[in-house]
């Protein structure tokens, strides 16, 4: 009975020193950011070039490229090529996607329809956006259009920042979908659509 008692005195002892020893923190002075610490770009002595900032080792791939065939991620073939038949599966949830990215993204200068009649290309004096509806950019391979869409031609910007690989193809298809809506023949149409046209268009 005796030794357990000198041992819990012990055990309180030990407890009532460790809290002692207890720096107490000021959340005000020990802020993370108003503690030493080595800043990009300034000299650290950590590595052998004394640089904080390491160049990543040659060959570093970034997390979110894509890797994979040019013609999927440029959009022309090993030969230099733009490609002209669609190098992803194109669904209508994918078309629907282009929809979508193309009103948000390219239909303020292009208009909805492609026409580039809009308020923004009537005040480009310089060089305004051609009707995406023109015979000349119809006859355009999908995979010109995926580099413009992606990095941009003469004044136009490329969008790689603002749409993924995924939805650059998609926006593709829809440009291709909106051509087709604008020029296409009654005898395209399916049977039922075709009837429709008939007895809803005079
Ligand atoms: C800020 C206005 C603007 C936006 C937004 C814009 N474009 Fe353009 N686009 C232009 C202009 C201007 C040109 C003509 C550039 C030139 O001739 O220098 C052009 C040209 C084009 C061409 C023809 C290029 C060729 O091969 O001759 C295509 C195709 C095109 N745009 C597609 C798109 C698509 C797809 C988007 C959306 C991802 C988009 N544009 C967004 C202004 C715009």
């Amino acid at each position: 009975m005796r030794r357990i008692a000198w041992w819990l005195v012990l055990v309180g002892l030990a407890a009532c020193s460790d809290e002692k020893n207890l720096v107490p923190l000021d959340w005000e002075l020990n802020r993370m950011t108003q503690q030493a610490r080595y800043t990009d770009f300034k000299p650290g002595p950590g590595f052998r070039d004394g640089r904080v900032l390491q160049p990543p080792p040659a060959g570093t791939v970034p997390v979110d490229r894509v890797i994979g065939p040019t013609t999927l991620t440029l959009g022309i073939t090993d030969a230099g090529d733009y490609v002209d038949t669609f190098p992803i599966p194109i669904t209508t949830e994918l078309i629907e996607l282009g929809r979508n990215r193309f009103e948000r993204t390219c239909a303020a200068c292009h208009g909805i329809l492609g026409t580039s009649e809009t308020e923004v290309a009537s005040k480009m004096t310089l060089r305004p956006p051609p009707s995406l509806q023109k015979a000349s950019i119809r006859g355009n391979p999908v995979g010109r259009i995926y580099q413009v869409t992606t990095f941009g031609y003469g004044l136009m910007p490329g969008y790689a920042i603002q749409l993924n690989l995924e939805e650059r193809w998609a926006v593709v298809a829809y440009v291709r979908a909106l051509q087709l809506s604008q020029n296409a023949r009654l005898t395209q149409l399916p049977p039922d659509l075709r009837q429709r046209f008939r007895s809803e268009v005079p």
